[in-house]
């Protein structure tokens, strides 16, 4: 019903393939994988090769999301180093509907990014192409920043689409959320229509190196909250 999806951005960088095994043990479910290029935001981070290095340790899916501009050039490459799920900004793409299809092409998951003030109408022409909505409830580039408020009524907006999706399609698309989940907010965000929680600084900034239990204690609780959250 729900997934959890720890961000690397706050993980070890040193350590990489330990905290992927660690925090999928731990109870997540899906592995986030922020791609950032000093350009499409003010941030560097992790490509295919280090998407490349890390699947061997872990079934679970890998899901990246590309921050980069532009974006058609790379599909092929993470879809080569094992990512199952690949998202991208439609600001960042000059042709969405054909970056959606290099995507599902590849034979990965496709979806959509939008920043806290990109407006859903970017979905209306490409549902058929999407398994993933990523709403972004803090501007991209950096972890460890707080919840924009104004993205529960986004949320519930793009949750009303999605359903209606749904209703006449036969076929769910992914609600997913991106930025500042923590405890304190997640059931917030899960009645207002997320069903995927990316949490980066939240799981990773967790317990002490040394106990190798330390993810435990925080997805459960994270799961502790979303179990309160009617169906
Ligand atoms: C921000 C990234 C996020 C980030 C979330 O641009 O897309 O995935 O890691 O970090 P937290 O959970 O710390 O806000
Ligand atoms: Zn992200």
């Amino acid at each position: 019903m729900y997934r959890i999806a720890p961000s690397l951005l706050s993980a070890d960088f040193a350590r990489l393939g330990e905290e992927v095994r660690n925090v999928i043990a731990a109870g997540a479910d899906w592995i986030h994988f922020d791609v950032m290029d000093n350009h499409y935001v003010p941030n560097l981070t992790i490509g295919p090769l280090v998407c490349d290095a890390i699947r061997p340790h872990t079934t679970a899916p890998i899901d990246v999301h590309l921050m980069v501009k532009p974006v058609d050039r790379i599909i092929p490459d993470f879809a080569k180093a094992g990512a199952n799920v690949i998202t991208f900004h439609p600001e960042a793409s000059e042709h969405v509907d054909r970056s959606l299809g290099l995507i599902r092409d590849a034979g990965c998951q496709a979806g959509l990014v939008f920043n806290p003030a990109t407006p859903l109408h970017h979905l209306d022409h490409v549902m058929d192409k999407l398994d993933v909505v990523l709403l972004m409830s803090v501007n991209p580039g950096f972890g460890g920043q707080k919840f924009i408020p104004e993205t529960l009524n986004k949320l519930r907006a793009a949750r009303a689409k999605l359903d209606a999706y749904a209703a006449r399609s036969g076929r769910r698309i992914l609600l997913e959320i991106d930025g500042g989940v923590k405890t304190d907010n997640i059931a917030e965000i899960a009645r207002a229509g997320a069903d995927t929680f990316v949490a980066g600084s939240a799981v990773f900034g967790a317990g002490r190196a040394e106990d190798a239990n330390r993810y435990d204690s925080i997805i459960a609780a994270l799961r502790a909250e979303l179990a309160t959250v009617a169906a």
